[in-house]
């Protein structure tokens, strides 16, 4: 009898992937793992599966950035709202779950909602749960990279506009990607925007490190889980098992590091291609920068943003920073 495969059966036997293959991803896969020192974009970390470990991160005791930076939202969200008008349009950088968001949207009534989301699964599912709670938002979903320019499908002529980048998403870049990236939100959100970001602050080593190796160990399978999707999405035979997952702290750099640490000397294939690591050698996987407020200002004052508030809680863990874009000026 002819065996014909349904797509659960092709799963089940790893004989179909599921999804088309993303060239991107292929690209910096197999290039990151060619490189002397291997890394991957942590991009790449935002599958389905990816997307929901991190947000069960931001409720694990030692992860203090969400619930600081929401307390902060909470706290400050209506001097926010008299800043811009009630009636601002949203633009979220990153949606994920947009829970954050819900804090800003309860003080903007009439706000318009557009959240951008590399993952479009976890978008449609945040929006419909969005819906649920203000039945009478309006909601413009764009699925895209924000590190890539974006195009906003909406733009109403004098509509006030506030960017927000919450969660302290512009660590996980060099500094000079960062100003590429606050340059070009300025560039997509026009004169007169305001920008609503949240930093993380330097602190004890002992504390951020913990923060990204929890003891539940969430946080180690976020990290393994990109293994997990290489295996899946790019026929590869990495040897999960083989892996443990490291945080560390790099004063020169002023960051969080996680990698992917080869318990062994191993072998392994992506995509037809052959692979070799030896024990103790990493796959840098990410990178969490950490500020200074001083050094806030200096990042947003080198992007053209001009710094309104800064909001920091008790402990001075983490800012809360709504800026204006600067107005166009010469400069000698
Ligand atoms: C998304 N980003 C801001 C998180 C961070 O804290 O840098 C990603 C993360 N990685 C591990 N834990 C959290």
């Amino acid at each position: 009898m002819l065996f014909t495969p349904t797509r659960d059966d092709a799963a089940d036997l790893d004989l179909l992937p599921l999804q088309p293959v993303d060239p991107a991803f292929r690209a910096d896969v197999l290039r990151g793992l060619s490189q002397e020192e291997k890394a991957i974009p942590a991009r790449w970390f935002y599958d389905m599966r990816g997307s929901q470990l991190f947000e069960a991160i931001t409720q694990v005791p030692e992860y203090y950035p969400t619930r600081t930076e929401t307390a902060l939202l909470h706290a400050h969200a209506a001097a926010v709202a008299r800043r811009t008008g009630t009636d601002a349009t949203v633009v979220e950088f990153g949606s994920g779950s947009s829970i954050k968001t819900r804090i800003l949207l309860e003080a903007m009534p009439r706000a318009t909602y557009v959240p951008i989301d590399i993952c479009g699964e976890f978008l449609n599912e945040a929006c419909d749960g969005l819906r649920r709670l203000f039945p009478h938002l309006g909601i413009v979903p764009v699925e895209a990279n924000f590190m890539d320019p974006v195009r906003l499908p909406v733009r109403r002529k004098g509509q006030a506009m506030l960017g927000f980048f919450p969660g302290s998403t512009i660590g996980n870049m060099t500094a000079a990607a960062a100003v590429d990236l606050l340059r070009s939100m300025r560039e997509t959100l026009g004169a007169n925007a305001h920008l609503l970001i949240g930093i993380d602050r330097v602190k004890d080593s002992g504390r951020l490190v913990a923060a990204y190796d929890d003891a539940g160990g969430v946080t180690a399978l976020f990290n393994l889980n990109l293994l997990q999707r290489i295996n899946r999405e790019l026929h590869g035979t990495i040897p999960m098992g083989e892996f443990r997952h490291v945080a560390r702290w790099n004063e020169g750099a002023s960051r969080v590091e996680m990698h992917l640490e080869a318990r062994r000397a191993i072998q392994f294939e992506v995509a037809g291609q052959a692979f070799h690591m030896s024990g103790g050698e990493t796959i840098h996987t990410e990178n969490c920068h950490k500020y200074r407020p001083g050094e806030i200002r200096l990042l947003l004052a080198a992007s053209g943003w001009d710094v309104l508030e800064h909001w920091t809680d008790e402990q001075q863990d983490f800012s809360l920073v709504l800026a204006r874009a600067e107005a166009d000026r010469q400069t000698a």
